[in-house]
């Protein structure tokens, strides 16, 4: 379902949008992983091609079902690779988009073959090395003119509400955007409505959305537009 027939607003633009979830591999058969679908980066990579983008999607673990027609599709398991795939397309994309669930850590190391059960019953422990950020260097290197978007999902706790723990992330961060969910026991997983917030890198509220990953993709390019039309009027 095209959801703005004729906005034709991202002609001529680059755009790349990260997708899934990363995986940590443990040996060839085990990896550490997350539950994200790769529906909202599918959904933005979907409405930016359809307001005439020309759009890569890179796809990490995402069934193959979910892809769209008419972007590129690059296929990614691991976090390096994901780290590679943005970071090649960043040479050439005005709009980067990171809404892939990225694995913060990694195992240390990874067994080339099968790892076996010891006949002992010991357990060897799991040692993790943190990942890098793929956001904050995209961030850190980006090109004159070139806009980056992140995402995040954010509960309240005792230290701050979402909004808050948003805020700080969107000025740690230093996105031109930052699109903060609220998520619970029954809101950002799965196909469930999703509310979100748009932060610029100050942790100033920008826009807001509610409803399906079509109007959070939506609310996003507007902005994007947005600031692309206020840059360069
Ligand atoms: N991200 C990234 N590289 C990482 C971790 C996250 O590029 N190693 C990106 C995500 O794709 C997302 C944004 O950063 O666009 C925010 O992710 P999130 O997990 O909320 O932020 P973290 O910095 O990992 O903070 P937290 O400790 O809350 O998980
Ligand atoms: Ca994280």
């Amino acid at each position: 379902a095209r959801t703005r027939p004729g906005a034709q607003d991202l002609a001529g633009l680059r755009v790349t949008v990260s997708a899934g979830g990363t995986r940590e591999y443990l040996d060839p058969v085990r990896f550490l992983g997350n539950r994200s679908s790769g529906r909202q980066g599918i959904a933005l990579a979907r409405a930016a091609a359809d307001r005439g983008a020309e759009v890569e999607l890179v796809a990490a673990n995402v069934d193959a079902s979910l892809l769209p027609e008419g972007v590129q599709v690059t296929a990614v398991e691991t976090t390096a690779q994901l780290d590679e795939a943005m970071h090649r397309s960043a040479e050439r994309a005005h709009v980067l988009v990171m809404a892939a669930a990225v694995a913060d850590f990694r195992p240390a190391t990874t067994n080339e073959t099968k790892t076996k059960k010891r006949g002992d019953g010991a357990v060897a422990p799991i040692e993790l090395v943190q990942n890098p950020d793929i956001l904050a260097s995209l961030v850190q290197q980006k090109a004159s003119g070139q806009v980056v978007v992140g995402f995040a999902a954010e509960t309240g706790d005792a230290e701050g509400s979402v909004l808050e723990h948003g805020r700080a992330k969107a000025r740690r961060k230093g996105a031109d955007l930052l699109a903060v969910n609220a998520v619970g026991t029954d809101r950002g997983f799965g196909d469930v409505p999703n509310a979100v917030h748009l932060l610029d890198a100050g942790g100033t509220d920008v826009a807001q959305g509610s409803g399906s990953k079509d109007d959070v993709a939506t609310v996003v390019w507007d902005a994007v537009v947005r600031l692309l039309t206020q840059r360069d009027p």
